[in-house]
């Protein structure tokens, strides 16, 4: 969010963990007016009045549409929405994992829902004189910095994710040039997405609003001459 603009702004986040904390971080800043905060199957508890909750599946073209209908405008949108393990699907550490499903399922969840969350907002964007449009990515999605392996599904669905955003930077940098379009790596965070794989990690683990604070910095300090481009929790660039 440009720190040039004193307009009184309105987010949408969507995501429980990660997305419930940028929702709270956000609300504390004096700029926001209003934060809508989606949920799916775990109704985020909130203790900010900036903040209201709505559910919304962001897989499904037409609750996408309708939940966004009922808002007039927007200054940003940060989708916090995404899956690696789940319903009988680990992520693979090799080929011979591999399946259909696993597959299918990490593409629905971690690249359709920026689809249609940038489909249904971009008519409530147009008119933000600052706008943003994120997702919270990973780093294990780009594709030059991949040196480990392993994790076939998600790696590859957040690397179609990240091609979203670059060809969504594209199209708006004509259609709506005072618009930022980022991707984010947050930082290896705790929640329930990252707990199997964090018990024997020696990475650095961030709480839910460390990250967010992170990230809020990171995002405040973007104007649409960086769009398109891929940011860490740190504010250094990660390449696609
Ligand atoms: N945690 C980390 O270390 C880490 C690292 C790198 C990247 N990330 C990324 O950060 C993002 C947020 O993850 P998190 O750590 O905050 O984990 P999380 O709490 O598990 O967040 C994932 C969210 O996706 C929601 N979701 C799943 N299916 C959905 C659907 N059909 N419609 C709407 N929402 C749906 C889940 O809602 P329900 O639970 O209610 O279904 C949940 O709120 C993800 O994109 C993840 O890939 C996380």
């Amino acid at each position: 969010m440009s720190p040039n603009h004193s307009h009184r702004r309105h987010l949408l986040i969507t995501g429980s963990t990660i997305g419930t904390a940028l929702a709270h971080c956000f609300a504390q800043d004096d700029r926001v007016e209003k934060v809508t905060l989606t949920w799916h199957s775990r109704r985020p508890e909130t203790t900010s009045a900036k903040i209201s909750t709505t559910q919304m599946d962001l897989t499904d073209d037409e609750a996408v549409h309708n939940t966004l209908s009922n808002l007039e405008t927007l200054d940003g949108v940060i989708n916090a929405v995404g899956f690696l393990h789940g319903s009988g699907v680990q992520p693979e550490k090799s080929i011979s994992r591999t399946n259909p499903s696993s597959l299918l399922k990490n593409m629905e969840i971690n690249t359709l829902p920026t689809l249609l969350l940038a489909k249904h907002s971009r008519h409530l964007l147009k008119a933000s004189q600052a706008g943003s449009f994120s997702s919270i990515s990973a780093k294990v999605g780009s594709i030059e910095d991949n040196r480990l392996g392993g994790w076939y599904s998600y790696r590859a669905s957040k690397a179609a994710l990240n091609m979203v955003l670059k060809t969504l930077a594209i199209e708006w940098g004509f259609a709506l040039p005072k618009c930022t379009v980022a991707a984010l790596h947050p930082g290896t965070v705790i929640s329930p997405l990252s707990s199997p794989f964090t018990a024997n990690s020696n990475k650095h683990l961030f709480s839910p609003d460390e990250s967010a604070s992170h990230l809020k910095s990171v995002l405040d300090n973007l104007t649409p001459q960086h769009s398109g481009r891929f940011w860490s929790w740190d504010g250094t660039e990660i390449p696609w």
